[in-house]
């Protein structure tokens, strides 16, 4: 369970977000739809704690992220990950070593004690076979497709099996076959890790795809959020003026 309540962030003097609130259900898929610059990746890096709202709340799992710091926020958030825009692999390791990267670093997620070698390897082995990377594991991230970065990226993700996934731009910079890949991994993720996760996109197609509900994000708040079937029914040029942006897009792609 998510619960934002009355996010307030500005930058120096640009107000970004102004009361946010948002609720996620455990286990739902919320994708949070909004223009370039309306502050989507300043409101993911607070639900993970990177940031810090300079008013309102966030609730975790129970536990109050916005207010945490140093090992109590490492320990409230290690359940938690995120994919960034940028797939933000390092370029010195192979694919194997950038999966099994925050496994050795943190060790057993539950526990935090170190893993054994092996158990790293078969955890690697599953993340790697679930996105469809299984024999890739030697190669170096210069050698793979922006899809397969992308892949590998997911693969460092949910090798830690996090109950709580975060999505920046998960298919910008996409051709539309490999974004749909991905859409499907997203599913597939879901229901293999029944995290609850948000996915922030202004990709309308892969809104629809992944999402139960879907939100709007303009003007520093949510706008609206409702199911995927009642979204295009919202009886707001805001909301009209998106889908029609986006609906060419989508035609385009199918
Ligand atoms: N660290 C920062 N310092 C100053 N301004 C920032 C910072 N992070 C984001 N912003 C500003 O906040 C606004 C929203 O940014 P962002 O969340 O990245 O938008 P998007 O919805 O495209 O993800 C932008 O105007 C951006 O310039
Ligand atoms: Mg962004």
């Amino acid at each position: 369970m998510i619960r934002v309540k009355n996010l307030w962030k500005k930058y120096n003097s640009h107000a970004v977000l102004k009361g946010l609130d948002l609720e996620v259900s455990r286990g739902e898929t919320v994708v949070i739809l909004g223009r370039s610059g309306v502050g989507k990746s300043v409101l993911l890096r607070q639900l993970i704690g990177i940031d810090k709202p300079d008013r309102g709340t966030i609730e975790i799992e129970g536990k109050l992220i916005s207010s945490l710091t140093g090992s109590d926020l490492y320990l409230a958030t290690r359940h938690m990950g995120m994919l960034f825009q940028a797939s933000a692999l390092f370029d010195s390791m192979n694919v194997f070593d950038n999966t099994a990267f925050y496994l050795n670093e943190h060790g057993d997620p539950e526990t935090g004690k170190k893993l054994p070698q092996k158990e790293v390897k078969a955890r690697v082995k599953k993340a790697l076979e679930m996105v469809g990377l299984a024999d890739t594991q030697a190669i170096m991230p210069a050698d793979l497709s922006g899809g397969m970065r992308k892949r590998a990226a997911i693969a460092r993700l949910i090798v830690y099996h996090p109950r709580i996934l975060l999505y920046d731009e998960p298919t910008t910079g996409l051709d539309p076959i490999t974004s749909m890949q991905i859409n499907e991994l997203i599913v597939q993720i879901q229901n293999e890790l029944n995290a609850t996760s948000i996915v922030v996109t202004h990709d309308i197609c892969s809104a629809f795809h992944v999402g139960n509900r879907i939100a709007l994000h303009h003007d520093g708040k949510i706008a609206y959020i409702t199911s995927k079937e009642e979204f295009p029914h919202i009886n707001d040029p805001l909301v009209q003026a998106f889908l029609k942006n986006a609906i060419p897009e989508v035609n385009q792609n199918s």
